[in-house]
C-alpha cells in the first residue's frame, strides 16, 4: 500500500479535512484577517498548509508542531505570494513581460525560488496568468499583459523557473497558476466583478496560458474570485473538473482564493456555508484558503448527502501527493538551509538586468540619451524619491531599504552633474503649493527629469481605477514645468498604462518605468545616460483614453472597418480609434529597418514546415537588441479570425551598421483555431504573415500563403 493510501486509511474525517485547510499566519495581510487559533489547530491536525509566514526559524518551529505533535505527523506545506521576487524584488510582471525574454522570466523565478526555499517556503502563489486588456484593472500589473501567446510562454518560463527539474530538488518551489480564470475581463475593470465572456473568448484568450501551465507540469492552480458567465470559479465544475481535470488531465492541487469558498454565499449560488463547501469541493477545489468552510461544514455536507467521502479522499490524496512530490515526508525541514555566499549579490545584478530590460522608451524627440554637455538636472515629481513605491504591489519579504530610488540612481550615475530635487506635489493629494518651487528649479537647469505616476498600492489587488491617468495634481505640475521651456523627460512609475495624451505631446521624451523593484533607480539612470540601450516592448496596448478600453491589437474586423472618410464606419466621434501606442511598441536609441520578408512556400498542407525570413538592419551608430514580431491573419474562415494573432517573436542583437536574417518557423498549431466544439480546427484558405517591430499595422511587412487540403 502506498504511503498516501495508508495515511488516508489512518485518518479521521477531521484529519482529512485538516489537510484541505489552508490558513494564513498573518505575517502579512493579503485579505481580511480571519481569526484563528492557528497553533492549536495545527497541533490538532486541522491544518494542511500555512501561508504568509516565512523565515527558517519560525517555519521550522511551526512545522515541528505538525510533524512532532500531531497524531499522524503529516508535514505542513508553506506558501507565499512570490509574484516578482522574494527578498530581491524584480520588476512587476507586466513590466518584466515587456522584455519578451523567456530566459529572463525563468531566471527571475529561479532566483526567487532559491531565496524563498531557503527560508522555508514550499509553494508560490504564482505565476499570475490573467490575460487582461483593461488598464482599469489594477491586477493587470501582476500578469503577462494582453496576449494569450505571450501569456503561454510566460507561464512555461515561470514554471520552469520556480519548479526546476523536480519539485524535490533543493531550491525548487511548487508553482500555482492563478487565477483560473478570466479575471482580467472583470466588468468595467472592477476587481472581483462578474465576468461575461463567450466560450470562444475563453478558449482563444483566457485559457491558453493555463493550458501551457498544465503542460509545463505546474503543481497547483488557484481558482479565481470572479464568476464566469454567472458561475463563480470556486464552484465552476465545467471549467475545474471538466476542463482542467478531464480535458487537460491536471492531477495537481486546485486551491480556492482567499475566503472564496465562503463567498459563494455572497455570489448567490449557495444558501449557506455547508452548500458553499459542498459546491466548491465537488467542482474540484481541493484546498480551502482561509475560509475554514471545509473544516467546519463538510461533515454536515456529508450528512446531507451533498458530498461523498470519496470526493474528500480524492482531494486529500492530491494534497498529500503534492507534499510527497516536494519531498516533505522525507525531510519536512529540508529547505531551511541558508543561501550560499554571493547569491544575494548575483540576484541584485539580475534585478538590475531585469529592470533595465523592462524600461519602455515610449517617445523620444532626440533628448535621450542625455547629451554630454548636460550639467544641471532638476529631478522633480512625487515618484523621484519614493523608495517603498519602487517595490510594487507584491513585495513578499522584500524591503524598501533595499530599493534604489530614481533620485539616488541618478545622483550615483551622474556624479559630475549638479542634481537638484523637489517633489512639487504628492502622488494623490490636492495641494498645489509646491509647484512654484518646482518651476523655479526648472528654470535654471539643462534638463528636467519629471518623475510621475502611481504609488505601489494603486495597482495590484483591489486597486482598480476608473480613470487610469495621472492621479492628484501631477498633470498640473507637469504642464507648468513644461511651460517653463525646460527640456523635459517624463518617467512614468506605474502598474498599468496611464492615459495622458497631453504628456506625450508636450514632453521631449516619455518612458514607462513601471514599478521596477530594488534596482529601479540604477536601471533608470543607465537608460537615461545611454549606458544601457532600452529594449522593452509593451506587452499591453497603451490607450489614449479610458473610453477606448478594452483595447487590444488582436481585435476582429467589422463589416464597417474604421475609415476616416466614411461616417458610417466603426470609430468614435471624439477620439481616434488608434491607441496611444500599439502592443509591442518600444523605442531604442538605434534605428532598425526590416526588409525582404519571404516565406519558403506559397502553398502548404498540414505537416509542411512554414518558414518566414526577414532581414533586419541596424541603420544607426548604436548596438541594439530588437524584438521582431510575427503575426498571422487567417483571411477568410468560417468564424472570423482576429486581424492579427501573435505566433512568434525573435530577439536579435545588431551591431551598428550590421544586418542579420531572422527566421521564424510556424507549426501546424499556428494555423489552427477553435472550431464550434472549441477543439482546434484547420481550414484551408489564405493566410497573411505580418512581420514588424510592433503591432502597428501601418508598419508591417506582409507575405501571403495558402493552406491547401491534402
Ligand atoms: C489574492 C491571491 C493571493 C491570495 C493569498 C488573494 O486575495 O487574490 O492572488 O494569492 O490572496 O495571498
Amino acid at each position: 500500500m502506498s504511503r498516501i493510501e495508508s495515511l488516508l486509511r489512518a485518518m479521521t474525517l477531521e484529519e482529512k479535512l485538516g489537510q484541505l485547510n489552508l490558513v494564513t499566519a498573518g505575517q502579512v495581510a493579503t485579505g481580511p484577517i480571519v481569526p484563528g487559533e492557528t497553533t492549536q489547530d495545527i497541533r490538532a491536525g486541522l491544518v494542511g498548509g500555512v501561508f504568509n509566514l516565512w523565515g527558517p526559524d519560525v517555519v521550522a518551529r511551526t512545522q515541528r508542531l505538525a510533524v512532532e505533535e500531531t497524531r499522524l505527523g503529516v508535514p505542513l506545506i508553506f506558501g507565499l505570494d512570490i509574484l516578482h521576487g522574494y527578498r530581491t524584488i524584480f520588476p512587476v510582471p507586466l513590466a518584466e513581460t515587456g522584455a519578451f525574454d523567456p530566459l529572463l522570466w525563468e531566471r527571475t523565478a529561479r532566483a526567487s525560488a532559491l531565496e524563498a526555499a531557503c527560508e522555508g517556503i514550499h509553494l508560490s502563489f504564482a505565476p499570475m496568468l490573467d490575460v487582461s486588456r483593461d488598464p482599469r484593472w489594477g491586477r493587470i500589473a501582476e500578469g503577462p499583459g494582453e496576449d494569450p501567446f505571450v501569456g503561454s510562454k510566460f507561464a512555461q518560463a515561470k514554471i520552469r523557473g520556480f519548479q526546476g527539474e523536480r519539485l524535490s530538488d533543493r531550491g525548487a518551489l511548487a508553482a500555482t497558476a492563478k487565477h483560473f480564470c478570466a479575471g482580467g475581463a472583470a466588468t468595467a475593470g472592477r476587481d472581483y466583478a462578474a465576468v461575461d465572456v463567450s466560450e470562444r473568448m475563453l478558449h482563444e484568450v483566457y485559457l491558453p496560458p493555463f493550458r501551457a501551465a498544465v503542460e509545463a507540469g505546474c503543481a497547483a492552480i488557484m481558482s479565481a474570485f470572479n464568476n464566469v458567465n454567472g458561475v463563480p470559479m470556486t464552484s465552476h465544475d465545467k471549467l475545474l473538473n471538466g476542463y482542467l481535470r478531464r480535458k487537460l488531465d491536471f492531477d495537481g492541487v486546485i486551491m480556492s482564493d482567499y475566503t472564496a469558498v465562503t463567498e459563494l454565499v455572497e455570489h448567490g449560488v449557495a444558501a449557506d456555508l455547508v452548500e458553499a463547501a459542498a459546491l466548491a469541493l465537488t467542482a474540484g477545489v481541493d484546498m480551502d484558503m482561509v475560509s475554514g468552510a471545509y473544516l467546519r461544514c463538510l461533515p454536515e455536507a456529508l450528512a446531507r448527502g451533498l458530498v461523498a467521502e470519496a470526493d474528500i479522499d480524492a482531494a486529500v490524496a492530491r494534497v498529500l501527493r503534492l507534499k510527497e512530490r516536494l519531498g516533505l515526508f522525507d525531510d519536512p525541514y529540508r529547505f531551511a538551509t541558508p543561501p550560499a555566499e554571493g547569491v544575494q549579490e548575483a540576484h541584485r545584478q539580475l534585478a538590475l538586468d531585469a529592470a533595465r530590460r523592462a524600461i519602455t522608451l515610449l517617445s523620444n524627440r532626440g533628448i535621450l540619451p542625455l547629451a554630454a554637455d548636460v550639467r544641471r538636472i532638476a529631478v522633480i515629481g512625487p515618484l523621484a524619491d519614493a523608495r517603498a513605491d519602487m517595490l510594487g504591489p507584491w513585495s513578499a519579504a522584500g524591503a524598501a531599504e533595499n530599493c534604489v530610488t530614481i533620485l539616488e540612481g541618478l545622483k550615483a550615475a551622474l556624479m559630475a552633474f549638479e542634481i537638484i530635487h523637489c517633489a512639487g506635489v504628492s502622488i494623490e493629494g490636492d495641494d498645489e503649493s509646491g509647484i512654484e518651487q518646482a518651476r523655479a528649479l526648472a528654470r535654471d537647469v539643462d534638463v528636467v527629469v519629471l518623475c510621475l505616476g502611481e504609488s505601489a498600492s494603486m495597482s495590484g489587488e483591489a486597486a482598480s481605477r476608473a480613470t487610469p491617468g495621472l492621479p492628484g495634481k501631477q498633470r498640473q505640475l507637469a504642464e507648468r514645468i513644461i511651460a517653463t521651456g525646460a527640456p523635459t523627460i517624463a518617467l512614468l512609475s506605474c502598474g498599468r498604462p496611464l492615459t495622458a495624451p497631453w504628456l506625450f505631446e508636450q514632453a521631449q521624451a516619455v518612458l514607462a518605468t513601471w514599478l521596477l523593484g530594488d534596482m529601479a533607480g540604477r536601471a533608470i539612470a543607465d537608460v537615461l545616460t545611454g549606458r544601457f540601450n532600452p529594449c522593452a516592448r509593451l506587452a499591453v496596448t497603451w490607450p489614449r483614453d479610458v473610453g477606448q478600453v478594452p483595447i487590444f491589437y488582436a481585435s476582429r474586423s467589422t463589416g464597417r472597418p474604421p475609415d476616416a472618410n466614411n461616417f458610417y464606419s466603426s470609430k468614435y466621434l471624439d477620439c481616434p480609434v488608434e491607441p496611444q501606442f500599439p502592443f509591442g511598441h518600444g523605442l531604442s536609441f538605434a534605428r532598425v529597418t526590416l526588409t525582404n520578408l519571404r516565406i519558403n512556400r506559397l502553398e502548404f498542407t498540414l505537416g509542411d514546415e512554414v518558414e518566414a525570413r526577414v532581414d533586419a538592419r541596424n541603420e544607426s551608430e548604436v548596438a541594439t537588441e530588437e524584438t521582431i514580431f510575427l503575426f498571422l491573419h487567417d483571411v477568410t474562415a468560417r468564424v472570423a479570425r482576429p486581424l492579427m494573432e501573435l505566433k512568434a517573436w525573435a530577439k536579435v542583437a545588431l551591431e551598428p551598421g550590421k544586418s542579420k536574417t531572422v527566421a521564424f518557423t510556424l507549426t501546424a498549431e499556428s494555423f489552427s483555431f477553435p472550431g464550434d466544439d472549441m477543439e482546434p480546427m484547420f481550414e484551408p484558405g489564405a493566410f497573411d504573415i505580418l512581420v514588424g517591430l510592433s503591432a502597428d499595422r501601418k508598419n508591417l511587412l506582409t507575405a501571403s500563403l495558402r493552406m491547401i487540403s491534402t
